[in-house]
């Protein structure tokens, strides 16, 4: 059954790249074949991520934010600022997709007065460049280190959680013999704070705008535009310093000039700032110190670029700012906050890599994602996608271990968006004030209720199932009653054969062309209510309904037998069944006849019959695996099931279409798992570990953050096999984690407890985990006495012997020792 270009021992473009080391690659690899060691390196320790070069294959980001003021910056500087929404309160500009890449930032520029010579201690954008330079992503924040002709800059940026401000603590200090007069500029340029009307308006809209000089040396920019969204809550921008200024600009053309970009600004070349302000027009934002450095000599300068409510409350945010420690406890506040959340959960690993993912990277790109949903990146404008319902339930699973009261806050707002019916808004803008999306497909309302379960099992605490939230559509109900709508919408959307309607779509967008007619039916969703209905059974015994519990068991029966019978194909499951009748994913086609999801879920629901489930999982590993991941379907597709109207407009081997699509990879690992193959489920994990992918594939074909999680990499069909694509706001941050921590190395939050069942390499000899749970700290350590995948023999606590392999909370404890061994 294996697929032709899988014979090869390695995939297609790893071949490709190695051919790539002899002669040009047709594929675009021909600029740099560096390795990814010269470019970056890990210090768990500090939790930081450290860059060696400035010019990367992409842009690598970070997010700094303290859930209202954002700023996604770039290891060489470039980003974007917004206050709560990029869509309608953007404070910069970054211009997306254009050259010169990564352009514009909150940037620095040091400038020796004497030669003129400038430089920026982000490296981008001034031509001249440090001679020593390094930056760093951690935790909230970046940082620069840079060095040239003997000044020395560190540059930390952060958002701190006391004022909405961007922080830029810049330090210099002079290493040489000899006194340095330096000009220092700090410079941003703002945008129209609504990015699509920009597009479209800006030629009118852009006098609506206006930079102003206050008294006490703050340049405020007012964004004054007719028919924005939400007039009264558009905060006004601030740009301002803890240091005397001797210059500013507020004009664009007169700080940077016309023909001319950052790289070689009008004003720094001209001899300084020149007082401008802005009534209409390209707003910026540039302040200028002029400081002499003694030898030996340090000095410290804060840049504060926030946003407040009016006039008076921007004098009182710049006055907090400009005080003695302000930006020290800030800073240090930051990194409390971040230690206090990432304490929830420590393991020791004999994998390093994977030790990393889980203690560090994996939970804060989880966490971003929950904050940004799939909003703004380097890959998305954050001009349209607000808060998808089915993303941001995913999203909440990998919060709920670490902070339930941010996670019930989400679940709050999403169940303010299901109908009394069921169904729920597809997309919606709690900021923006835009009308919600409202195309029913046919899982999104179904995703809240894992996050619930989640809920309630991290807490033990089934209150919050009794709370009264608001239907979208008027009255109220319980979270409970709103759960169970939306198991009771499904019921009543059941296609001719008995599974879900498709609807609009299921998890995978693309599907929409298949049931255009209304009558396709989905037996993925069969599998995802399935699942749901597992939890549905729990829920309604803890908040008071078992009389429910029937229900729910019966519909599960049903969908069992259906999705084992139509639903099987004879090696696989089938994904749906179009609106003509015919299966999707079938070997009686020639394209897409075998779907990642329908194998990995027909097992996590609980529903494949046991030599299913392990037939179905090995035609995934047969069909669909490679190297470098998982891919979503075998063949891609090109003419399928209509040449004139294909089923997806994607490239073969991208996006959609055979492509490794990163989130259905995570289901593959929880489903071998689950059938107890440790050794699969582990290589399946690691290989898509992002660093290791990028080893793999070569730094200047994988292109992405080697820190975060990728939505997909082109598949061995693509020409550009391995290439990552839309890093950071995906939802396989959150099920990574999930299958990371709950099903590897298996300490799972149950209803009645912790619940410790790993499934692992065979040859790993055991690994540790500190784990906060209702209060008290799990220290594990598990030793795989017998080499084996999974199977817990024994329990010890406190070196009391437990029986089975649920451990009870224990309320009043701090901590408690927790033996295994399997
Ligand atoms: C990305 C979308 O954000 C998500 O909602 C969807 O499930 C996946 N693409 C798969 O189509």
């Amino acid at each position: 059954m294996k697929a032709e270009h899988f014979k090869h021992a390695e995939p297609s473009g790893q071949q490709e790249h190695k051919e790539a080391a002899g002669g040009l690659p047709s594929s675009g690899l021909r600029t740099n074949r560096a390795e990814p060691k010269d470019y970056y390196t890990f210090s768990d320790e500090e939790k930081e991520v450290e860059f060696k070069r400035h010019d990367m294959p992409t842009p690598w980001m970070n997010y700094l934010s303290n859930g209202t003021f954002h700023t996604m910056l770039s290891h060489a500087g470039g980003g974007v600022a917004f206050y709560k929404s990029p869509q309608i309160w953007r404070i910069t500009r970054y211009r997306f997709f254009h050259l010169p890449m990564d352009r514009s930032g909150p940037y620095i520029y040091v400038q020796d007065a004497k030669t003129g010579g400038y430089w920026c201690p982000t490296s981008e954008p001034a031509l001249d460049k440090p001679e020593e330079w390094k930056s760093a992503h951690g935790m909230g924040y970046t940082r620069f280190e840079a060095k040239r002709a003997d000044i020395a800059a560190r540059t930390v940026y952060f958002v701190g959680p006391y004022e909405n401000s961007l922080i830029w603590n810049l330090t210099l200090s002079n290493q040489g013999s000899a006194a340095k007069e330096l000009k220092v500029y700090a410079y941003a340029e703002f945008g129209m704070m609504e990015f699509m009307r920009e597009l479209q308006w800006q030629c009118y809209n852009k006098h609506q705008v206006s930079v102003q000089y206050h008294p006490a040396e703050t340049l405020v920019y007012r964004y004054g535009v007719e028919n924005q969204p939400k007039p009264e809550e558009t905060p006004l921008v601030y740009l301002a310093s803890d240091t005397p200024l001797s210059g500013y600009d507020g004009d664009r053309e007169e700080f940077i000039g016309c023909y001319r970009s950052e790289s070689n600004p009008a004003a720094i070349e001209n001899g300084g700032c020149t007082g401008s302000t802005l009534m209409g027009g390209d707003p910026c934002g540039a302040l200028q110190f002029n400081l002499t450095l003694q030898p030996g000599e340090s000095r410290t300068i804060n840049v504060f670029l926030g946003t407040a409510a009016d006039e008076q409350e921007v004098e009182r945010a710049v006055a907090h700012s400009r005080e003695a420690g302000f930006v020290e406890s800030s800073f240090l506040a930051l990194k409390e906050n971040w230690a206090s959340y990432l304490g929830a959960w420590e393991s020791r690993l004999p994998d390093k890599d994977a030790e990393r993912m889980i203690n560090i990277w994996n939970p804060y790109q989880a966490h971003r994602n929950f904050l940004f949903s799939r909003n703004i990146s380097f890959y998305a404008t954050g001009t349209f996608r607000g808060v998808g319902y089915r993303d941001t339930s995913q999203d909440i699973l990998a919060v709920v271990p670490f902070d339930t009261e941010l996670a019930f806050d989400k679940l709050r707002l999403l169940l303010g968006q299901q109908y009394k019916d069921g169904h729920v808004n597809h997309y919606f803008f709690p900021n923006e004030g835009w009308e919600p999306v409202t195309s029913i497909h046919s899982d999104d309302h179904l995703w809240t209720a894992l996050a619930a379960w989640d809920l309630l099992a991290e807490t033990g605490d089934a209150a919050f199932l009794e709370a009264k939230l608001p239907y979208y559509d008027g009255s109220e109900g319980t979270v409970y009653e709103h759960l169970k709508a939306a198991i009771d919408f499904t019921a009543s959307k059941l296609g001719p054969n008995g599974f879900p309607l498709m609807l609009r779509s299921d998890w995978n967008d693309q599907l929409f062309r298949v049931c255009r007619e209304g009558r396709g039916e989905s037996i993925w969703t069969a599998m995802q209510l399935g699942t749901v209905l597992l939890r549905m059974i729990d829920l309604a015994a803890a908040a008071g309904h078992p009389e429910h519990t029937a229900q729910y068991e019966a519909m599960y029966e049903a969908q069992r037998k259906r999705v084992n019978s139509i639903g099987w194909d004879g090696q696989w499951f089938r994904r749906a069944i179009m609106d003509d009748g015919r299966f999707l994913g079938s070997d009686e086609h020639d394209e897409a006849k075998i779907w990642l999801n329908a194998q990995t879920w027909a097992t996590l629901s609980g529903m494949a019959d046991e030599d299913k489930g392990l037939r179905a999982m090995d035609s995934v590993r047969d069909m669909l695996d490679t190297e470098l991941g998982i891919k979503k379907i075998h063949p891609s597709i090109t003419s399928f099931p209509d040449p004139a109207d294909p089923l997806t407009n994607y490239n073969k081997g991208t996006g959609e279409n055979g492509a490794v699509f990163c989130h259905a990879n995570t289901w593959a690992i929880i489903a071998e798992c689950m059938l107890g193959r440790g050794d699969l489920a582990y290589k399946y994990y690691r290989q898509l570990l992002p660093n290791v992918a990028m080893d793999k594939a070569g730094l200047w074909r994988y292109k992405a953050e080697p820190y975060v999680y990728a939505s997909n990499l082109f598949g061995p069909e693509s020409d550009k096999f391995g290439l990552a694509n839309v890093s950071w706001l995906t939802g396989t941050a959150a099920w990574m984690y999930v299958a990371a921590t709950q099903y590897i190395l298996g300490v799972k939050p149950v209803m009645n407890g912790l619940s410790i069942d790993p499934c692992i390499p065979a040859d790993w000899e055991g690994f540790t985990v500190k784990r906060r749970f209702r209060g008290c700290v799990y220290d594990i350590t598990v030793t795989n006495v017998s080499k084996v995948c999974k199977g817990v023999k024994q329990i010890t606590v406190d070196g009391e012997r437990v029986e089975g392999n649920v451990l009870p909370p224990y309320p009043g404890r701090s901590s408690v020792k927790v033996e295994v061994i399997l």
